[in-house]
């Protein structure tokens, strides 16, 4: 059984409390057996049993649950370099969206990559992640739009769940009508309806189903017809919900009992109290933000309607080039106005609860799986403030250091 000793600071981040508890625990050691936690308190507290067990030295850093990013666009061909100098030049994501730009451009590079391709593409970004301190991913499809392409994009995610260490939660993204159904938008929400969901839901290949609300995208009428055969499916529930504007997207998302809202940019305060009462999690994603010159989410406002907040990369080609999850995090701080301790809760329990995966991961405690990272920083506030390229010294994912 291992033991971690020596830890400055132990941020349990346990479930309960307000958002910004992270239920610290000064010097402290852990100890797991296999891919579970069995032990931790104050080291002058280990018991008598463990003290002859094989043990690594934190030196008083900061140890972390295992990070959980939950919102990325993993896998995709290509980059869009052209679009942030276009964007910087006053040409806005929606106008570049429909004169066929952004995520079709994307679609095309995406397509023309094989599974393999994308594989070896998106398991050498994952790695990079995991070296930042972040054990668990959720990753959407979305950039290939036709059935097959999609399901080549979850095959990847399926494939990476089985070959390398980070732990991968795959969801099917409606992200957009492609060129091939223009001018027959029904025609593309009825497959989706009949053939796409069933197929992937029968193959187990997606746990969750999301899809993008907007004008460039799908109407509430269209989302609420696609989440309606994604539930009788038995697939949970997301939104990419009110990103450039107010279009009830919140309040969708709360009609059904989606475990997750994300974006929010523009939400307004009906949308916001529609989510606390249905107990969505709002996934803030300022690097998005900040890269389209957007007001962010107004995350003080959510945790006073008691809405649980995650934060999240949104690592994609377009609104957010960067699976740096600590940076989003300062930049949460920063942009959202959220203590570091409500950001890191943001980033641990939270995220768990946004990828439904709240009773195995995102938090310390005897019986959850060994799934954390020892950061080179005495406490959060500092990791936060002190933003370095990275601070991560080791990453653990069920009991096993995954670090390269
Ligand atoms: O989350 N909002 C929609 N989808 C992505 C952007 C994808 C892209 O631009 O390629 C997002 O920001
Ligand atoms: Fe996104």
């Amino acid at each position: 059984m291992p033991l971690l000793i020596n830890i400055g600071m132990l941020a349990s981040c346990r479930p309960e409390g307000l958002q910004g508890d992270i239920h610290p625990i000064r010097n402290a050691a852990l100890a797991w057996q296999g891919a579970r936690i069995v032990w931790l308190g104050p080291e002058s507290e280990l018991p008598e049993s463990f003290r002859g067990e094989p043990r690594v030295d934190a030196k008083g850093r900061l140890v972390i649950p295992g990070l959980i990013d939950a919102h990325t666009h993993l896998a995709f061909g290509g980059w869009r370099a052209h679009d942030f100098v276009g964007r910087i030049q006053g040409e806005t994501y929606l106008e570049i969206a429909g004169r066929g730009g952004g995520i079709h451009h994307t679609v095309d590079m995406t397509r023309r990559l094989s599974e393999e391709e994308l594989f070896l593409r998106a398991r050498g970004f994952l790695q990079q992640m995991v070296d930042l301190g972040v054990s668990t991913v959720e990753c959407k499809s979305g950039y290939g739009l036709v059935p097959e392409e999609e399901m080549k994009l979850l095959r990847v995610y399926r494939r990476l769940q089985e070959e390398q260490p980070a732990r991968v939660v795959p969801t099917l993204l409606a992200h957009m009508v492609p060129e091939e159904y223009r001018g027959r938008r029904q025609d593309y929400v009825d497959l989706w309806c009949t053939d796409l969901i069933p197929a992937v839901a029968e193959a187990g290949l997606a746990e969750f189903c999301d899809i993008f609300v907007e004008e460039t995208a799908f109407t509430v009428a269209e989302a609420r017809a696609i989440l309606e055969a994604a539930r009788a499916n038995g697939l949970g529930v997301k939104v990419h919900a009110d990103q450039f504007g107010d279009r009830s997207g919140a309040a969708l998302a709360a009609e059904f009992g989606a475990v997750s809202a994300e974006h929010l940019e523009f939400a307004r305060e009906e949308g916001i109290r529609a989510l606390a009462a249905a107990g969505t999690v709002a996934v803030s994603l300022p690097l998005a933000s900040l890269y389209l010159r957007q007001p962010p989410l107004q995350a003080r406002r959510f945790i006073e309607c008691g809405v649980p907040v995650a934060v999240a990369t949104d690592f994609n080609p377009g609104s957010a080039p960067s699976w740096h999850l600590p940076l989003a995090m300062t930049l949460a701080c920063l942009l959202q106005q959220m203590t570091p301790g409500e950001v890191l809760k943001a980033t641990t329990i939270q995220a768990a609860r946004a990828v439904g995966r709240q009773a195995e991961i995102g938090s310390l405690e005897p019986g959850k799986l060994a799934d954390f990272a020892v950061i080179d920083a005495p406490d959060v506030d500092h990791w936060l403030y002190h933003f370095r390229p990275n601070s991560c010294i080791g990453t653990y994912i069920n009991g096993t250091q995954a670090t390269s």
